[in-house]
This record gives structure tokens, C-alpha cells and sequence, in this order.
């Protein structure tokens, strides 16, 4: 006679050892074609991270916060953010392709973001539109502000 106790045990021992198995194929991003874990990232490069030391979770700042003129902004290409400050100590992000017809807004003044396209312009406050085409405001970006230094989050 088989005990059911004893029996449930052992499978619940088996169940445990296959999420372990699972859980360590799809840790490494092992490519030898295991648990079908759609990994699309390919590994990182040797020598891509830093020698020694701690890693440091920020990345690197975007902008002083004396770089942000107050109750205008600055426009950057190349993370695709404007940085605005409404308000001295106030800063606010948003993303910088316009909301028209995507075209990346390219200044800031008197108190709008402006789209060279076809002219939307995005108040510093809060994106919003001030003049059209461009019916939706901007979408926000998060940012962190720490020391005097700005970083998105
Ligand atoms: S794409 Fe910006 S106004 Fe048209």
C-alpha cells in the first residue's frame, strides 16, 4: 500500500526542481535553444561594463539645472527630451517629437516649445498647446533633479 502522503511530497520535490531548472535557463540568456525563452537581447560585449568598483545605478546628467533658463527651456536632440523651468526651481521634461506629425521640436522661446514643421508651439508649463496644428500636448518624461543636476529617470 502506497502512503499518499509520501507520494505528494515527492511531487511537489519534482515540481520545485523544474522551476529551479527553468529559472536558471532563462538567468544566463543561454541561446542553447532551452526553455523557449524569447531572448532578443543580444549579450553584452566583453568588456562593455566597468572594470571594478560599483556600478552606478544614474546615468549620466543630462544638464546642470543652470543650463535651464527660468521660464524657458532646452531642447536635446539627441535623448529626445525638452527640459523646461516654468518656475526658478521647477523643471519639467517632456518628450520632444511633436505630436502633429512627429517632427522633433527644435526651440525654445518665450515661454513655448516650438515646432519648426508647421508651427505647434507647447507652453513650458506643461506642454500644452498654445498655437496648432498640434491638437495633444507633449507627453511628459520623468526626470530626477539631485545636486544641481538633472538626469532622466
Ligand atoms: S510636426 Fe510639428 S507642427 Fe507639424
Amino acid at each position: 500500500m502506497t502512503h499518499p502522503t509520501h507520494r505528494r511530497t515527492v511531487l511537489t520535490a519534482a515540481a520545485g526542481t523544474a522551476a529551479a531548472l527553468v529559472t536558471g535557463c532563462s538567468k544566463y540568456g543561454d541561446d542553447s535553444g532551452g526553455a523557449g525563452d524569447a531572448d532578443d537581447n543580444p549579450p553584452a560585449p566583453s568588456g562593455a561594463s566597468a572594470p571594478t568598483g560599483q556600478q552606478d545605478p544614474k546615468p549620466a546628467p543630462l544638464a546642470a539645472t543652470s543650463d535651464i533658463p527660468v521660464g524657458g527651456g532646452k531642447v536635446f536632440k539627441e535623448q529626445r527630451v525638452v527640459v523646461t523651468q516654468p518656475e526658478a526651481g521647477s523643471f519639467k521634461a517632456f518628450a520632444s517629437t511633436c505630436t502633429h506629425q512627429g517632427c522633433d521640436v527644435a526651440s525654445v522661446s518665450d515661454g513655448t516649445i516650438n515646432c519648426p514643421c508647421h508651427g505647434s508651439r507647447f507652453r513650458v508649463a506643461d506642454a500644452s498647446v498654445a498655437g496648432g496644428p498640434a491638437t495633444q500636448p507633449l507627453p511628459p518624461r520623468a526626470i530626477t533633479v539631485e545636486s544641481g543636476s538633472i538626469r532622466l529617470a
